[in-house]
């Protein structure tokens, strides 16, 4: 059985960076699946059809990264057929051998329920504007009010909404370095493998 580690959390939270060193550490798969949101947003058109269509070659749009895909993305995933149209391609990717690390906002809750190790990542919301907002040369302020309204949104819709899984263990970034960070995550994923 393939090993999943399941991460969610709100923006700019450093789940991204986590899950990427995880599984450059333990050797595995990694899926943001936030790109999937962001890509099915920037098609454009119809959502439903633009998130059933959606390639590997929509995934690499060097666009994506921005804060207006980002509202985009959270618009569009509120819609519960957009989710179901990427259910699929998420439960694929969490099987591939030898096992691989997801980062969204429901993969612990809703597309891996059942995997060994579930983090949820938080960070307080002036350090996760001010993160974000010299990643992307933005002004810390604008991007407070940004981030909070997509949260709110993510947390509040009725379809997947962002939030802990019961057995999740929580990781709070707010006052910890990057290396600090992997080290916790790192430790967390051991224990579970023991
Ligand atoms: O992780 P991100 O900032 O790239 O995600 C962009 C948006 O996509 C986010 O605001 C909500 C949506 N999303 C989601 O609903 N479920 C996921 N598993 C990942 C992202």
């Amino acid at each position: 059985m393939p090993f999943v580690i399941a991460i969610d959390g709100p923006a700019a939270s450093g789940k991204g960076t986590i899950a990427r060193a995880l599984a450059r550490h333990f050797g595995f798969h990694h899926l943001d699946t936030g790109l999937l949101y962001r890509a099915t947003g920037a098609r454009g058109g119809d959502p439903v059809c633009a998130a059933r269509a959606l390639s590997p070659a929509d995934l690499a749009r060097p666009d994506l990264r921005s804060a207006e895909a980002g509202q985009a993305a959270s618009r569009i995933a509120a819609i519960p057929e957009v989710r179901a149209a990427l259910v699929a391609f998420q439960h694929r990717f969490a099987a591939q051998e030898p096992g691989a690390v997801l980062d969204g906002r429901d993969i612990g809750t809703v597309i891996c329920p059942d995997a060994p190790v579930k983090l949820y990542v938080v960070a307080s919301d002036e350090v996760r504007a001010a993160r974000r907002a010299a990643e992307l040369g933005a002004d810390p302020a604008a991007m407070l009010v940004q981030l909070r309204d997509r949260d709110r949104r993510d947390s509040e819709r009725a379809a997947a909404p962002l939030r802990p899984a019961d057995d999740a263990v929580l990781i709070d970034t707010s006052d910890m370095g990057i290396d600090e960070a992997i080290a916790a995550a790192i430790a967390v994923v051991d224990r579970a493998r023991r």
